[in-house]
């Protein structure tokens, strides 16, 4: 693993934001795999500041994102799909033919995550997979259990990920969701290049257990150790000793 420490956040952002429309420069016609959560905030305030400045054109990216609730449609401003809307897609112009998203709301869940699966796979396969970590290791919504899923499924939420994710919901962790619908490990490990972006000390222990130790389903980000391409960029609080 490639590990990157920047002084903060925003500097952080700011350099993979300048990565993420070099890449688009160099491939019009990329595929992005996207974050929700705290962390891709400043991530999203570069892309829609520098997109503009460096003349960027997204009318061919093609996203997918990690994952979604399961109840909530695009309608409903707590879902990930009107997170994105409001922080990236609106602002820079990702056609929304182009968007890839999990629908919470799907009657079938199951067929909706073999649907996920099939577009992925029609796009070409995701090129880029930006990710987030939680502060337990999970990734998407992998959650540290005893067995991983390999493909896109349906998760239940661990308590500390809900309450992780309260601040979408008015800081009610009541409401948050108890299931989500998530990429699963072999989505992710399959993208050609993956970058994790890590801030904040509250994300160290789980960053140190990712890069040094053991590959293990209790730490289901350590599986990024088996990717042949992957970038840890992580500020100094979060960056591993
Ligand atoms: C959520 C998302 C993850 C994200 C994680 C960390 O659970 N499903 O994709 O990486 O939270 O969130 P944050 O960046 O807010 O710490």
């Amino acid at each position: 693993m490639n590990i990157e420490r920047f002084p903060d956040g925003r500097t952080l952002s700011r350099e993979l934001a300048a990565r993420i429309l070099a890449a688009i420069g160099r491939q019009p016609r990329l595929v992005l795999g996207l974050p929700t959560g705290r962390t891709p905030l400043p991530l999203y305030a570069a892309l829609r500041e520098q997109t503009p400045a460096s003349g960027t054109d997204w009318s061919a990216v093609r996203t997918f994102n990690l994952d979604e609730f399961v109840g909530l449609g695009a309608a409903d401003p707590c879902s990930y799909r009107a997170y994105m809307e409001r922080e990236l897609f609106a602002a820079v112009g990702v056609k929304a033919a182009h968007v890839g998203f999990l629908d919470g709301r799907a009657a079938n869940p199951d067929r909706e995550c073999e649907r996920y699966e099939e577009a992925i796979a029609a796009a070409g396969g995701i090129d880029l997979m930006i990710l987030g970590v939680g502060t337990n290791g999970h990734i998407g919504f992998n959650e540290p259990a005893p067995a991983l899923c390999a493909r896109t499924h349906r998760a239940r939420l661990q308590p500390g990920t809900r309450a992780a994710n309260a601040a979408l919901f008015g800081g009610d962790v009541s409401q948050v969701p108890e299931e989500a619908l998530s990429m699963g490990m072999a989505t992710i490990l399959q993208a050609r290049s993956v970058i994790l972006m890590a801030t904040g000390a509250g994300k160290a222990a789980a960053v140190d257990a990712m890069v040094r130790g053991p590959i293990t389903t209790r730490v289901p980000a350590s599986f990024l150790q088996l990717h042949a391409d992957v970038t840890v960029m992580a500020d100094l609080a979060a960056s591993p000793r």
